[in-house]
């Protein structure tokens, strides 16, 4: 258990905008900051960060909370792990009790094998660093190839022991549990023995975006074995190869810093480029990109330049894998090495600086790139060009700008000497073909879902539940404020208005006609208001430790009204400024809870109306349905003054 004195230190210290910023790159828009949304796949941000509020909330798919929230639901960890992971971010140290059996209990297997992959990569480095074999075999490779102490504590390096289980034995022995092992892949069970995947093999560790070890690829040092040159974690519940990238976590600050990231093919590319000073690079790990790849780098910039090594056949069969990367809207570049040299090799034949240098001057557009590839190749073989410019022009239809397709149009007729109409035909072949595949896709129920939630007091819709959510909304946004509320004192033509504390009027009315909260976070939110002589303020409810309070309060303090014109012109919606109004508002929802209220009710009388025996029983019953229908009226005829005006 986290003491409850370091939880509160946590939520005090934890800035939204730092926490969310760590995994999107956030760009400023008035007092809030905007993102592509990493909860769901978009085109056009409606992920906002607000500062101001310590929220974060995306009207595209409903995600929304507190930092703490964020972690739980960006990281998929626990409540108690969103919070260690927010201490160690700001070095508070937390004042932690022996964890409960229930705690214990309610941790999920995710987090057990995460657990497990963690102590690994240190039990690994711990080898690497001070056992004799490590030593010997393992350190020296890595100092042979120039990877000194400062690389490999950075990229947690290790080594595995030869021998068949001896990593399993030691962790079982540390109380680490055998089928969990198994499901890391880290052991291997056969029939009744057990033994290590990773034998006599330098380690690099795959890590998430936040740092956490999920996996490990480990490389073979003898060249005569018949052994694989790398063996790789598999598939597991916490290693999905097609969502990882080799250093993201490394990477991610400067990649957000320069506006690019840099991609190359292995482990050892990697290592080497950060060698050389640069950190913005990640490696897809042998294999071209995958979908989940691309959208991980997309979370942090939109600009992607790959390291090719330069064996032409090779470059060919993977710049067909580009044309995903154009679909996402990221622009490409390309910067060739030599024939027979990668990244790793070549920096280290350049040395650093003339290596930074060369990657600065070679990287050169995808698209431009391809054509000039091609042209060298298919200049006198006519068939062989007609194939290359239908590929060319594919790559240029993958592109998403229209204004950079016809520039790339433009530029690919120039250096082919093909007329522009000629491939604007192909192109357009292209596109068609592209939408025709692409039409079935649609947009998110969610995003439907979100427009509805539009201000009850114009809409027609009386479900209680949506008034509630709006009483709660206007309380959490301006339970502090005072409304000017007209009286019916004196005559209609005489004007005159108090003004009075939101919150209190609204618990007044509330009261006054009985009326109870059915949904129950609404309810919950309501009551500590009513309890607590309404001067909660909204921290209190974003910080709540019920995250199904604090996320409903980031849902309810993010200003809809700052994204309405986005919004209008989509869905052509009505988004009133419910500040104008504060007053009427707030009359008009109490007016629209009670009718619903007094709608249920008569329904109620007339249930027991039908069934009743006796006329002693009948009449006053009666009499109660006639006031209600009165109130039902009088509520109605206000509630037309009020939208009327
Ligand atoms: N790879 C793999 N399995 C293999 C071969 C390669 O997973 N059998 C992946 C590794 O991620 C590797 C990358 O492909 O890092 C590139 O392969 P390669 O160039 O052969 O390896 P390097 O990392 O460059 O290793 P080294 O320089 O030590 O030969
Ligand atoms: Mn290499």
């Amino acid at each position: 258990m986290i003491a409850q004195a370091s939880v509160n230190q946590i939520f005090q210290t934890a800035q939204i905008d730092e926490v969310v910023g760590e995994f999107v790159s956030l760009k400023k828009r008035g007092v809030n900051l905007v993102a592509n949304c990493p909860f769901h796949d978009e085109k056009t941000p409606s992920f906002y960060v607000s500062p101001a509020k310590g929220i974060y909330k995306c009207f595209g798919c409903g995600a929304g909370g507190n930092p703490v929230n964020f972690i739980m639901e960006h990281e998929k960890v626990s409540f108690p792990d969103a919070l260690r992971f927010l201490a160690e971010k700001y070095n508070i140290d937390i004042d932690e009790t022996e964890d409960s059996e229930e705690y214990k209990a309610a941790q999920t297997e995710r987090e057990s094998l995460l657990v497990i992959t963690n102590y690994t990569q240190r039990y690994f480095a711990d080898i690497l660093l001070n056992n004799e074999e490590g030593k010997a075999i393992g350190l020296s490779y890595f100092k042979e190839r120039g990877i000194g102490d400062d690389l490999i504590e950075k990229f947690h390096l290790g080594y595995s022991l030869e021998s068949w289980d001896g990593f399993t034995k030691t962790a079982v022995e540390n109380a680490y549990n055998l089928e969990l092992l198994e499901k890391t892949g880290l052991t291997i069970r056969k029939e009744a023995k057990t033994y290590d995947r990773f034998r006599g093999r330098v380690m690099f560790p795959i890590h998430d975006v936040s740092g956490r070890c999920i996996g490990f690829g480990g490389r073979i040092l003898k060249k005569s074995e018949k052994a694989a040159k790398y063996v790789n974690s598999p598939e597991s519940e916490i290693y999905h190869k097609g969502n990882v990238l080799y250093g993201i976590h490394l990477a991610k600050k400067s990649i957000v810093k320069n506006d690019n990231c840099y991609l190359v093919e292995g482990y050892t590319d990697v290592i080497a480029v950060h060698k050389a000073g640069i950190e913005n690079v990640v490696a897809s790990s042998g294999t071209s990109l995958t979908e989940g790849q691309i959208k991980l780098v997309k979370r942090f910039t939109k600009n992607i330049t790959i390291l090719y090594d330069g064996d032409e056949a090779g470059i060919k069969a993977s710049l067909r894998g580009i044309n995903l990367v154009l679909d996402e809207g990221l622009n490409v570049k390309i910067v060739p090495l030599p024939e027979g040299e990668d990244p790793d090799s070549y920096s280290s034949t350049l040395g650093s600086e003339q290596f930074v240098n060369y990657l600065n001057h070679k990287a050169e557009d995808f698209i431009r790139f391809k054509t000039l590839l091609f042209k060298k190749e298919a200049s006198n073989d006519p068939h062989k060009l007609s194939e290359a410019i239908s590929d060319i022009v594919e790559s240029i239809a993958h592109v998403q700008d229209p204004i950079t397709r016809s520039i790339y149009i433009k530029d690919t007729s120039t250096l082919l000497g093909i007329s522009e109409e000629v491939l604007l035909k192909k192109l357009n072949f292209f596109i068609r073909n592209k939408k025709k595949r692409t039409e079935t896709q649609q947009l998110p129920a969610s995003q439907a879902e979100e427009v509805k939630i539009i201000d009850p007091a114009q809409s027609s819709n009386t479900s209680e539940h949506v008034q509630e959510r709006y009483i709660v909304k206007l309380l959490l946004n301006y339970g502090n404020e005072d409304i000017r509320i007209k009286t019916h004192l004196n005559d209609e033509d005489d004007d005159t208005y108090i003004t009075m504390n939101l919150a209190k009027y609204i618990i007044n009315e509330i009261t006054n006609n009985s009326i109870e909260f059915e949904n129950q976070t609404y309810s919950q939110i309501y009551n500590e208001f009513v309890n607590s002589d309404s001067t909660l303020d909204q921290s209190y409810f974003s910080q709540h430790h019920d995250p199904k309070v604090s996320k409903l309060t980031a849902d309810l303090l993010s200003t809809r009204y700052e994204i309405s014109k986005n919004w209008k012109e989509k869905y052509d919606i009505f988004v009133p400024n419910e500040n104008d109004n504060l007053g009427e508002n707030v009359i008009s929802v109490l007016n629209l809870l009670k009718f619903a209220k007094v709608k249920k009710m008569i329904k109620q009388v007339k249930d027991r109306l039908e069934n009743v025996s006796s006329p002693e029983e009948y009449n006053p019953l009666l009499e109660v349905q006639n006031e209600l229908i009165t109130w039902k009226k009088q509520l109605s005829e206000s509630m037309r003054a009020v939208v009327i005006k």
